[in-house]
């Protein structure tokens, strides 16, 4: 038998920490054979919550749960960890300026950082799924200097399953007639879905679609708003879809990617399409080994090159903002 994989997620008393837990559980994020220690980071006030949450895990009498952890401290949560979700974060309340949000985020990535870098499995992969993902993630990885810089990672995989799903929508195909979506940039409403690189039944998407106003006015908005839609219909934001991205993003960072497909992950970026060092930004990666690589080489038209031009400002302001907050 195999020795269970520490997967520590924050905020799991939360509402994407309640879809996420069993899926995890469940075998769904490492793969059907792996078995799991779950550990459980919530803030002294809903440790309670997170522990009925745990209480519904031992009566699903998963396999592959081989034990539960709950704590407020995050030196505890991490110790050991091979897959840390970084779920919990402080969302922006009324009337909160980004400079305040940021500081708030500060205050909580930060140390998490610091036990990561103090206590992790030496393969230890890091998700941050907390808003502003990419800059949360940044935060993160500036305080844990002796984990490499690669490891670190935010989500766009929700928005890249968004797109997909738009796209075949609109062409009537299934998802799995299409390959090779992009998300380019941050996890934020100047996020750019690429359709001119992706390719549905091995054509361009965006010749397939054939519709330039509905790429811009339709598609692009619908996928870049849909967090807002959702919470505009449901009353709350996305949680079902947003666990489901992580298990896909974890899923495929460790068991790779399919051959002739891509995914969307923000990654520390090495300088690729013009996107500043050390930036955490979304890129189309493969992945092989257990390793993402970023896809070299494609040929970036003028439309898109502005839009991820825009979306990676957004990014180095956001960078530049937390820096002079002596966050990073
Ligand atoms: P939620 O408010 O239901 O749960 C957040 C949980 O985090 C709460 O239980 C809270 O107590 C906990 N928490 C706060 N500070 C913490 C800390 N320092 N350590 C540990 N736990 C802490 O929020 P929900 O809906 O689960 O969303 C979580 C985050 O995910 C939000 O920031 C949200 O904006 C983000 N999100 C990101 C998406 C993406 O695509 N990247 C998609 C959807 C949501």
């Amino acid at each position: 038998t195999r020795t269970p994989v520490n997967v520590t997620v924050t905020g799991a008393a939360g509402q994407i920490g309640y879809a996420l837990l069993f899926r995890i559980a469940s075998g769904q994020l490492l793969g059907a054979d792996v078995p799991v220690r779950l550990r459980l980071l919530e803030i002294p006030q809903a440790v309670k919550a997170a522990e009925g949450t745990a209480m519904e895990l031992d009566d699903c009498a998963f396999p592959l749960l081989s034990g539960i952890d709950i704590t407020d401290d995050a030196k505890t949560a991490f110790d050991g960890v091979s897959v840390a979700l970084l779920v919990g974060a402080r969302p922006r309340s009324k009337g909160m300026e980004r400079g305040d949000l940021l500081e708030a985020n500060g205050g909580i990535f930060k140390p998490q950082g610091e036990a990561i870098n103090a206590g992790a499995a030496d393969d230890v992969r890091v998700l941050v799924v907390g808003n502003p993902a990419n800059t949360n993630a940044l935060i993160a990885q500036r305080h844990a200097p002796d984990v490499p810089a690669e490891r670190f990672t935010a989500m766009t995989r929700l928005d890249h399953n968004r797109a997909l799903s738009q796209l075949a929508k609109k062409l009537g195909v299934p998802v799995t007639g299409i390959r090779k979506m992009t998300i380019w940039g941050n996890h934020s409403a100047t996020q750019y879905p690429d359709l001119f690189r992706a390719e549905v039944n091995g054509r361009v998407a965006a010749e397939a679609v054939n519709d330039q106003r509905w790429l811009e006015d339709d598609f692009i908005p619908t996928v870049a708003k849909r967090g807002a839609a959702i919470i505009e219909a449901r009353g709350a934001s996305s949680a079902a879809s947003a666990a489901n991205a992580a298990i896909d993003h974890v899923y495929d960072w460790v068991n790779g990617t399919a051959e002739g497909d891509w995914v969307s992950m923000a990654v520390p970026s090495d300088g690729s399409y013009g996107v500043p060092e050390g930036l955490i930004s979304s890129f189309p990666v493969t992945v092989e080994d257990g390793k993402y690589s970023i896809v070299q080489g494609l040929e970036i038209d003028e439309f898109s090159r502005a839009r991820i031009d825009a979306s990676v400002a957004e990014l180095v302001e956001e960078r530049d903002a937390v820096q002079a907050l002596g966050l990073i």
